[in-house]
């Protein structure tokens, strides 16, 4: 069976660049609070009308395509991780399509909704297509538009400081050299926790999960008043719109998981953590990737971090820091690299590549 490669890489972010000291106008923080907890220097958020997730979806994925020697109408499937799509539904892929233009081809376009760990799953999928022959080029894309979906107040604050938007995207190719390409995937899921880090508007639970849920005590989705719908104007008011996170736990869990699947994925091609050449976490949050790295024993080196300039992009962080390493020449032939993600769910996962 022949294995996938990475033909091209690609990402793009909004020019609008929000500091730590921007956010002081909408809610109570500190520069150095969020530095010292995150790592975030600053994060791009899209100017209103201008870009959407599919957009900028559509401008990374020309530069990956462009990489990859071929044009769009040569793409066969387009996988898009987004939990922030344009629309409720359809889904960021359709639209994606359209905004390369080729529409017209009637490829298929598949949405995965996985969080953090979206480009991970994503980027499985699209292998596995690869691998049986069914498709030759497939476009894989992780981007999200998160500003719009922020609680810009002070009780939004914990979340609020963390969330970037942007698009990573690559091509997915086979390839017939010996050893190169995604060796490959580990993926996992954990539904007890839900509820740890959830955005559970729009959404038809209608209270059913109640109990699960550690939301603020003043959310209550149960009230029948409020009648069969995904969204009221009850839940508009008292912010029950907005993402709520465990972050301590979240923290717990990640540091828990991220170590533990990379060496999954190291033992079953029979390689160690001194094997790897880079090792791109999705960024969460800078303490999480540090401590993660310590525990592997990766020198600081081998990790690339760009927290510092988007905040945590969710699906979007592994193909932008991806695209961002191989542009600064971090990733050349033979390379061995580790991509890793964890995120709501809980899902975690990884894709180890020989480049
Ligand atoms: N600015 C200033 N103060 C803030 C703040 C902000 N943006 N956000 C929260 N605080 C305050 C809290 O209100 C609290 O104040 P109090 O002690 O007076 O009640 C204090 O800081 C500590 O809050 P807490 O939430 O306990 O902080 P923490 O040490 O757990 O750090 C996170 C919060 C989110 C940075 C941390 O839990 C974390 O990194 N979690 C992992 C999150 C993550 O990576 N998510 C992405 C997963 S994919």
């Amino acid at each position: 069976m022949k294995k996938a490669k990475i033909a091209g890489v690609g990402f793009h972010v909004p020019e609008n660049v929000i500091t730590n000291d921007d956010l002081t106008k909408y809610m109570d923080t500190n520069d150095q609070w969020i530095q010292e907890r995150t790592g975030i220097k600053e994060r791009r958020w899209v100017t209103r009308g201008e870009d959407t997730t599919a957009t900028l979806a559509a401008k990374a994925s020309r530069i990956a395509i462009e990489r990859a020697g071929i044009e769009p109408k040569d793409l066969d499937f387009i996988v898009f991780a987004t939990l922030s799509a344009d629309y409720y539904f359809p889904g960021a892929g359709v639209i994606l399509q359209r905004e390369l233009g080729i529409a017209e081809t009637e490829i298929g376009a598949v949405d995965v909704k996985t969080q953090c760990t979206g480009f991970i799953y994503a980027l499985s999928m699209a292998t596995q297509y690869i691998e049986t022959g069914m498709y030759k080029n497939i476009l894989v894309v992780g981007a999200e538009v998160q500003s719009m979906a922020l609680d810009l107040t002070t009780r939004g604050r914990g979340i609020a400081v963390i969330f970037g938007d942007g698009a990573g995207a690559v091509v997915l190719q086979p390839t017939e050299e010996k050893g190169k390409g995604i060796l490959n995937t580990k993926l996992h899921a954990d539904g007890r926790y839900a509820e740890k880090l959830i955005m559970p508007v729009p959404g038809s639970h209608a209270g059913y999960h109640n109990d699960k849920l550690e939301t603020p005590s003043d959310w209550n989705f149960s009230d029948a008043r409020w009648g069969n719908t995904f969204i009221n104007e009850h839940m508009l008011t008292n912010s029950m719109i907005y993402p709520y996170m465990d972050g301590k736990y979240v923290f717990k869990m990640a540091v828990t998981k991220f170590p533990e699947v990379t060496k999954e994925s190291l033992d079953a091609e029979g390689l160690e953590v001194k094997d790897i050449d880079l090792f791109i976490p999705h960024q969460a949050n800078l303490r999480i990737s540090q401590f993660v790295a310590k525990r592997l024993g990766l020198p600081a080196e081998k990790v690339w971090n760009n927290i510092q300039r988007y905040g945590n992009t969710t699906a979007a962080s592994i193909p932008i820091a991806l695209a961002e390493a191989w542009e600064a020449g971090k990733v050349n032939d033979g390379d061995l690299v580790c991509l890793t993600a964890f995120g709501s769910g809980f899902t975690w996962g990884t894709a180890l590549i020989r480049w």
